[in-house]
C-alpha cells in the first residue's frame, strides 16, 4: 500500500515540545513517510536544536533559515517558503502545531495549494485577539481540515464557531505525551543540585509574552512585583526578554534584588524538574500553566484571559495580569499555603493520558489516504 506522505510544519521552541511523541510514531511507521519542515522561526541553539537533541528526534529535512522579523514579514517569508517545499514535496497532509506564526504559515500556504491540513491542539480560545497567537489560532482552525482538539472544551468551542463536527477529532493532548514519556528523566535531572536549590523553597518565572516584555513598565512591574515576595526565584530567559531587560536597563537592578535569579534557556528535562519541585510558577506562557498543573504545581498567570481555562476552572491557575499588587498578594497567598501543592495532587485531569499522538496517527492513516 502507498504510504501516507507526512509533513509535520514546526518552528518555535514549544511546537517541538508539541510535536515530539508524534514526530515519533510517523518516523518508526512503515506506513508512513515523514518529511518534517523546520521554519527557523526559533534559530538559538537552546531555543531549538537542543530539544531535538533531547527527545532523540530525526533532523528536519528542511530548515527554511526565516528568522526574526515583524509579523508580516517572518509569516509571509515562511509562507512562500513553506510553498516551495509542498510543491517539491507533494504530501498527502501537512500537519501543524499549536499557535505561532509557524503555523499560521504552514496552514495558509497548504490550504491555498489544496493540500490537506491538519491542526494539533485545535480549538483553544482565550478571547482575546490583541494577542497574535489568537488571531493565528483561530484563523488555523477555520483554513484546516482535521482539527485534533486536546480538550472537550476546545471541542465545543469548534463546535461554537460552525466547524463540521466531522472535521473534529477529541484526542487528548500531546504534551501529555510527551511528559508521559520523559518523566523518569526529568525526575532523574541534576538540575537543582547544579544551582544549588531545595525541593519547595524556591519560585519559578518565565515571562516572555510580546505584551509583557515589550513594554518597559510592565516588565518591571512584573520584576518588582517578583522581588518584594522574598522568595528566591529561578528565572529562565527567553533571548526576547533577555534583550529587552539590557535595552531597558533593567538588567542590573533585577542582578542587585539577590532575589531574582536568571539563567539562560532550559532544555525541557530541566524545565519540567525545576518547574515539578518548586512552590510555585509564575508565567506568561501557555504551555508552561498547562505543565504546571500537569506536575500540580500552584500557578499564577501574568495574563488578563488564559486559552488554557480548565486549568482555571479546577483552581490550580489564577490570572494576575501585570499589576503588581495582585502578584504579590497571590503569590504571597500561595507561598504562605504550605499544603498549596497537596491540594493539587487529587484532581483530575482534562488533558488524557498521554496517548494522543497515537490516536492522531491512526486518525491521519484513516482519512487522509
Ligand atoms: C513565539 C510565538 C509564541 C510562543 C513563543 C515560544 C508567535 C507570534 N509567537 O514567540 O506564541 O509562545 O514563540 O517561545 O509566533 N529570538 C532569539 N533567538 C531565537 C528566537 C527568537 O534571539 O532563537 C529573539 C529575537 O529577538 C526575536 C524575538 O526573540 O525577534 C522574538 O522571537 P519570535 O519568534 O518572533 O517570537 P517569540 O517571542 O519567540
Amino acid at each position: 500500500m502507498k504510504r501516507l506522505k507526512t509533513m509535520p510544519v514546526i518552528g518555535v521552541r514549544p511546537q517541538i515540545v508539541k510535536a515530539a511523541p508524534l514526530i515519533k510514531l510517523l518516523n518508526e511507521n512503515r506506513n508512513v513517510h515523514l518529511q518534517l519542515v523546520h521554519t527557523g522561526q526559533h534559530y538559538d541553539i537552546e531555543m531549538s536544536r537542543v530539544f531535538f537533541k533531547d527527545f532523540n528526534l530525526p533532523a528536519p529535512k528542511t530548515n527554511l533559515g526565516v528568522g526574526s522579523g515583524t509579523h508580516a514579514q517572518q509569516t509571509a517569508t515562511m509562507m512562500i517558503r513553506i510553498e516551495k517545499a509542498i510543491l517539491h514535496y507533494r504530501p498527502d497532509v501537512v500537519i501543524v502545531f499549536g499557535d505561532a506564526n509557524t503555523a499560521l504559515a504552514g496552514a495558509l500556504a497548504a490550504v491555498k495549494l489544496r493540500v490537506p491540513t491538519a491542526h494539533v491542539e485545535s480549538g483553544l480560545r482565550s478571547g482575546n485577539l490583541a494577542m497574535p497567537e489568537e488571531v493565528n489560532r483561530t484563523v488555523v482552525d477555520h483554513c484546516s481540515d482535521i482539527l485534533f482538539a486536546p480538550t472537550r472544551l476546545a471541542v465545543r468551542n469548534l463546535l461554537n464557531e460552525g466547524i463540521d463536527k466531522d472535521s473534529i477529532f477529541h484526542v487528548g493532548d500531546t504534551m501529555v505525551d510527551t511528559l508521559v514519556q520523559w518523566r523518569r528523566a526529568i525526575g532523574a535531572s541534576g538540575i537543582l543540585d547544579r544551582l544549588g536549590l531545595r525541593p519547595e523553597e524556591y519560585t519559578v518565572l518565565t515571562t516572555h509574552r510580546a505584551e509583557n516584555v515589550d513594554d518597559r513598565s510592565k516588565l518591571k512591574a512584573i520584576l518588582s512585583a517578583v522581588s518584594r515576595t522574598r522568595t528566591l526565584t529561578v528565572f529562565p530567559m527567553h533571548p526576547r526578554t533577555r534583550k529587552n531587560l539590557i535595552n531597558f536597563n533593567l538588567w542590573s537592578k533585577m542582578k542587585r534584588s539577590n532575589i531574582i535569579l536568571p539563567i539562560d534557556p532550559l532544555d525541557y528535562i530541566d524545565m519540567l524538574s525545576l518547574v515539578k519541585s518548586s512552590r510555585l510558577l509564575l508565567t506568561d506562557s501557555g504551555g508552561m500553566q498547562k505543565e504546571a498543573f500537569l506536575l500540580r504545581v500552584p500557578c499564577l498567570t501574568l495574563r488578563e484571559e488564559t486559552e488554557w481555562q480548565e486549568t482555571i476552572a479546577t483552581g490550580a491557575n489564577r490570572l494576575v495580569g501585570t499589576d503588581p499588587s495582585k502578584i504579590l498578594k497571590e503569590a504571597t497567598r500561595v507561598l504562605a499555603n504550605k499544603d498549596a501543592r497537596r491540594k493539587l495532587a487529587k484532581l483530575k485531569s482534562p488533558y488524557g493520558s498521554g496517548h494522543a499522538s497515537r490516536r492522531i496517527v491512526s486518525t491521519l492513516l484513516r482519512v487522509c489516504r
